[in-house]
């Protein structure tokens, strides 16, 4: 059952931040640049000019402009989701036994271990992605995907469902996918069952959400894991955390050092087209717009968050951003 959902503070009209959506609603409709992922087949249905933009800020205040009502799949999204949940199932010290957590500096769904351990470099590439899917399947077993849909709901503040159709597909075309289960078989990296934790990671990637949707899930996530428009308790501190780290360095994927530059908060992208943005303790951003560039990145998101980090000042290095105010009140 989800909470009641709290009646969100009045949006006003006039107020700067809708105004500063709207504008970059506006200027980036142009930017046609990039195409949609069409490797998983049922993606390349997506009309490509959707476009969508979301805030929802810690205090319940939420912004929109475009197609805010338009489903799309996860997929990547997920993973820091599916990795917070493993966290809280299995303790930090466990998760890491089976992923590390260092950039890999390669594209999302290569096929490669770290030197020394064979561990994945990090849980948002599709190698440690589906060790953490395996793990949670080896907790949860045939509820699983139950527990995962649970959990993102609850983020969301609304239930989700899969998208059937995109889950088949990816099914039926996920060879590379099933090689990296196989290898992290190979390595003692999965207990067992590999086609059953594949299956699971394919319908936590086919989940739909809306732009809104992702906006409310990067708030739950700046809010400590307190969804901010249903009050629902949704992840422990201290799991926010470590997604958080994990989004800031390896989020975008082989991108991710540009996006730290450019944007500098953690986020995470899907080939879906989304991006999802968290401004620690603030503010949750996501946009939807389906062409991506060739890192798997949606182009027109990375533009709407470069200038919305840029006007707004989110960069953590911001020179408005003063640091711990907890340091402050010791110091
Ligand atoms: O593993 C896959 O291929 C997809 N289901 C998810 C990949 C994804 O979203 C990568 N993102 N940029």
């Amino acid at each position: 059952m989800l909470p009641q959902r709290i009646e969100p503070a009045p949006e006003r009209p006039d107020n700067e931040v809708q105004t500063l959506v709207d504008e970059l609603y506006e200027r980036y409709r142009s930017l046609t640049r990039g195409e949609v992922a069409t490797y998983i087949p049922e993606l390349a249905r997506m009309p490509p000019d959707k476009f969508a933009i979301s805030l929802v800020a810690a205090s319940g205040q939420t912004f929109d402009a475009g197609d805010n009502d338009q489903a799309f799949t996860i997929q990547s999204i997920s993973k820091p989701l599916t990795f917070g949940m493993a966290v809280e199932a299995f303790g930090r010290d466990e998760v890491l036994r089976h992923v590390s957590v260092e950039p890999s500096g390669d594209v999302f769904n290569s096929i490669e271990l770290q030197d020394g351990t064979n561990r994945p470099f990090n849980p948002m590439v599709n190698t440690g992605a589906i060790a953490i899917t395996a793990l949670l399947h080896h907790r949860y077993g045939d509820e699983a995907l139950e527990c995962i849909l649970e959990r993102l709901s609850a983020a969301a503040g609304r239930p989700l469902t899969i998208d059937q159709a995109v889950y088949e597909s990816e099914r039926r075309t996920g060879h590379r996918n099933r090689a990296i289960a196989h290898l992290l078989l190979n390595f003692g990296l999965m207990e067992y069952d590999a086609e059953a934790a594949l299956d699971l990671y394919f319908k936590q990637c086919s989940i739909l959400v809306t732009c809104r949707d992702l906006a409310t899930i990067a708030a739950t996530l700046s809010n400590m894991g307190c969804n901010p428009l249903t009050g629902a308790s949704t992840y422990e501190v201290a799991s926010v955390r470590d997604i958080l780290s994990i989004m800031f360095t390896c989020g975008m994927y082989d991108y991710s050092g540009n996006w730290a530059f450019r944007v500098g908060v953690p986020a995470k992208s899907g080939v879906g087209g989304g991006v999802m943005a968290v401004v620690n303790r603030q503010i949750g951003i996501a946009t939807f717009s389906p062409r991506l560039d060739s890192h798997g990145n949606s182009c027109r998101g990375i533009e709407v968050c470069v200038e919305l980090a840029s006007r707004l000042g989110l960069h953590a290095f911001d020179c408005l951003n003063a640091g711990s105010s907890y340091l402050g009140t010791i110091l």
